[in-house]
């Protein structure tokens, strides 16, 4: 089942930049692309930072640890073969943003990825 969650105010979300939030534990990011909302996991597939605090370039996320690069809006990453992040929905409703995942959260075998469950 989808359900939205909210993220942050939707003026605490300019172009160019990106907003976090914890949902059942796992961290994701809404990004906001020329007025244009992504919504990706937020853990860098490299060693788990936050990607919402690394650089928006257009669609690009750089992220501030070590500078791998993401699409935010495929989820793959640019510079290095590992699996994509994946991404969601996301919208500006009552001032807020808001971003859609398939809810409840579940952890997969691989402890590296953290899925959601499909409705
Ligand atoms: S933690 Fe993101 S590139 Fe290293």
């Amino acid at each position: 089942m989808k359900r939205w969650f909210k993220v942050c105010r939707a003026r605490d979300l300019p172009p160019g930049r990106a907003q976090s939030v914890s949902i059942g534990g796992q961290p994701f990011a809404v990004f906001n692309v020329n007025g244009e909302l992504r919504g990706m996991e937020a853990a860098c597939g490299h060693m788990k930072a936050n990607l919402a605090a690394g650089r928006v370039t257009g669609d690009v996320v750089e992220c501030a640890m070590h500078g791998w690069k993401y699409c935010v809006s495929s989820g793959e990453c640019l510079n290095q073969s590992t699996r994509p992040l994946r991404t969601f929905a996301a919208k500006t409703e009552d001032e807020h943003i808001w971003i859609e995942l398939n809810w409840p959260l579940i952890v997969s075998d691989d402890e590296d990825r953290n899925a959601d469950a499909s409705a």
